[in-house]
C-alpha cells in the first residue's frame, strides 16, 4: 500500500531552550523539535513540516509572545544564511547562551560541576572577522554569485554586505565579481568539475595598512590572469598581496597544495599584544583580532607563568601565543603541524628579536611523547588545539609528565569537555572562562585552567 504523503499541520508552542546551535527547543506532545528563530519562553504558531521517530521540524509561522530579550537583526538576509544563527539575541542574552553553553557541555561530556565565569563579550559585537572566505558560482540566472552555503546544502546564498565581516572585503570581492564579469572568468561548477574561480578568501590587518586576497582556482593558469591582477590592484589599491592557489581536486577543503604569488609580497603582517606577526594564506590566525587579544592576554595571565619556567605552546600556528608569553619565562617550545605556519612562527620569532623560543613542526602527541622520553620537562602547558580537540596520545603523555599547570584554548565545548574528563583524572579545573570571539554565532571559545592536584609533593 502507497504510504500517504505527511500533511503539515500548525500549533501553538513554546520555547523551552536553546540547543547548542542556537535553535529554539519547543516541544509537540513527546515529539520535539529544534526551530531557528525562536527565543526561551516565547510562544508561537509552529508549523510541523515533517516527523522523524522522536523528533519534528517545522517553522515559526508567528511569534505571539516575544522574550525581552529579543532584538531586529541587522542583517537582511538573516534567515536565509544561516551563518548568525544568534542576531535575533540581545548581545546579554548571547553571553549568557555562550557560558550556559560551556557550562552544560562541561556537566554533561565531561561531568565537570564548575561554575564558568561570564563571557568576555566586545563592543560593538559587529564587522570584527578579519578573514572572508566564500565560494564563488554562477546562480541560476547567469550572475556570478559568492556567499555562504546554506546550512546542510550545497545552495549559495548570495551576499553583498555581511554585518560581522569588514566592510572593505565586501567591496574588494565585488570587484572581484565584476572583473571576472569583464574578463570572462567562469566561476567553479561543482557538479561538471569545470571553471576557474572556485573560492575567493581575503584577509586583512587590524594594525596595518595590509590586504591579501587568495584566489582559489581549479587550474593551474586562466586566460586574462595578468589584466585582471592589474586592474584589481588599481581598483582596490588597499590590497598589498595576491596568492592565486590551485585546488583541482573534488574536495570541500577550500584550499590546495600548490600557490602561485601573483602580486606583492605573498604574506600580510598584523600585530598582537605588541609584537608583529606574519601571515600566510594557509596559516591559522584567529579571526578576531581585538577579542585575540583579550584571549592570550586572560590566557597568559592565568597561566600564572615564571621566569623559571619551560612552557610548551602546544598547536602553536604561527606561534603567537608563544612568542607573546616568551618575555615572562625561561623559554618557550611550539609545536604545530601546518609547515607554511612553523615557518611563520620562525619568522615572527626574528623578527620580533625573541631568542627564547624554538618551533618544530610535527603533531602535537607525537612531540610530546619524544620530549617526555628524552627527559624533557615542561612546566606550563599551553594548548590551542582544532575544533576536533586533542588526542589520547596528546593527553596520555600529559598525564604522565605532569606539568603543574595546563591552559586549555578551545573553540569547541564537546571536544573540551572530552579532553579535560581526561585529564581530570589528575588534574584540578580551576577555572573556564568563555570569551566571544565569534558573535551574532553559536560559536564560543573558552579557556580553562588546570592545575596538577598534588603539585606541592613535586
Ligand atoms: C585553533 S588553532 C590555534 C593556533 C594558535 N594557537 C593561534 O592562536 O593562532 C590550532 C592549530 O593546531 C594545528 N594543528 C592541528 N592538528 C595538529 C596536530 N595534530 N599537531 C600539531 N598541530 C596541529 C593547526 O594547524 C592550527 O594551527
Amino acid at each position: 500500500m502507497k504510504k500517504k504523503p505527511f500533511k503539515p499541520f500548525n500549533f501553538d508552542g513554546k520555547c523551552i531552550d536553546l540547543s547548542h546551535d542556537g535553535k529554539g527547543v519547543v516541544k509537540y506532545q513527546d515529539l520535539v523539535g529544534f526551530i531557528e528563530n525562536i527565543l526561551p519562553d516565547e510562544e508561537a504558531l509552529i508549523e510541523v513540516t515533517f516527523i522523524k521517530k522522536d523528533r519534528f521540524f517545522g517553522r515559526v509561522i508567528k511569534i505571539t509572545k516575544e522574550s525581552p530579550l529579543r532584538v531586529k537583526p541587522k542583517c537582511g538576509i538573516y534567515k536565509k544564511c544561516g551563518g548568525c544563527s544568534l542576531q535575533h539575541l540581545s548581545y546579554l542574552g548571547q553571553k549568557e547562551f555562550k557560558r550556559k553553553k560551556v557550562q552544560e557541555t562541561l556537566k554533561r561530556i565531561g561531568d565537570i560541576d564548575i561554575e564558568v565565569s561570564e563571557t568576555v563579550g566586545m563592543e560593538p559585537p559587529y564587522h570584527y572577522r578579519n578573514k572572508i572566505q566564500m565560494p564563488v558560482r554562477l546562480s541560476k540566472n547567469g550572475k556570478i554569485v559568492s556567499g555562504f552555503y546554506q546550512e546542510n546544502t550545497h545552495d549559495i546564498v548570495p551576499v553583498e554586505h555581511c554585518s560581522i565581516e569588514n566592510k572593505m572585503a565586501d567591496q574588494i570581492l565585488t570587484t572581484i565579481k565584476q572583473l571576472m564579469k569583464k574578463y570572462r572568468i567562469l566561476p567553479y561548477d561543482e557538479d561538471r568539475r569545470i571553471g576557474v574561480i572556485r573560492h575567493v578568501l581575503i584577509r586583512n590587518s587590524y594594525y596595518f595598512n595590509e590586504v591579501m586576497v587568495v584566489l582559489v582556482t581549479n587550474c593551474d593558469t586562466f586566460p586574462g590572469r595578468n589584466n585582471f591582477v592589474k586592474d584589481l590592484k588599481s581598483l582596490e589599491p588597499k590590497i598589498t598581496t595576491i596568492v592565486q592557489n590551485i585546488n583541482s581536486r573534488d574536495t570541500n577543503v577550500i584550499l590546495g597544495e600548490k600557490e602561485r604569488i601573483l602580486f606583492g609580497p605573498g604574506f600580510i603582517k598584523d600585530q598582537l599584544c605588541g609584537l608583529t606577526f606574519k601571515i600566510s594564506p594557509k596559516s591559522f590566525y584567529q579571526v578576531n583580532p581585538t577579542q585575540t587579544e583579550v584571549l592570550y592576554q586572560t590566557a597568559i595571565s592565568l597561566a600564572d607563568i615564571k621566569k623559571s619556567d619551560l612552557v610548551l605552546d602546544a598547536y602553536c600556528g604561527i606561534g603567537t601565543i608563544g612568542l607573546i608569553a616568551a618575555k615572562k619565562v625561561k623559554k618557550v617550545i611550539g609545536v604545530e603541524i601546518v609547515k607554511s605556519a612553523v615557518i611563520d612562527a620562525k619568522n615572527n620569532a626574528k623578527e620580533n628579536g625573541i631568542n627564547n623560543i624554538s618551533f618544530f613542526e610535527g603533531d602535537a602527541g607525537e612531540f610530546i611523547i619524544k620530549k617526555h622520553q628524552e627527559g624533557i620537562h615542561f612546566d606550563v602547558v599551553i594548548m590551542d588545539p582544532p575544533r576536533k580537540g586533542s588526542d589520547k596520545q596528546f593527553l596520555g603523555t600529559l598525564l604522565n609528565a605532569q606539568p603543574k599547570k595546563i591552559v586549555y584554548i578551545s573553540c569547541e565545548p564537546s571536544t573540551l569537555a572530552r579532553d579535560l574528563k581526561i585529564l581530570s583524572s589528575n588534574y584540578e579545573i580551576k577555572k573556564a572562562i568563555p570569551v566571544d570571539m565569534f558573535s551574532q554565532t553559536f560559536h564560543v571559545e573558552t579557556i580553562v585552567l588546570l592545575c596538577l592536584k598534588d603539585a606541592k609533593k613535586k
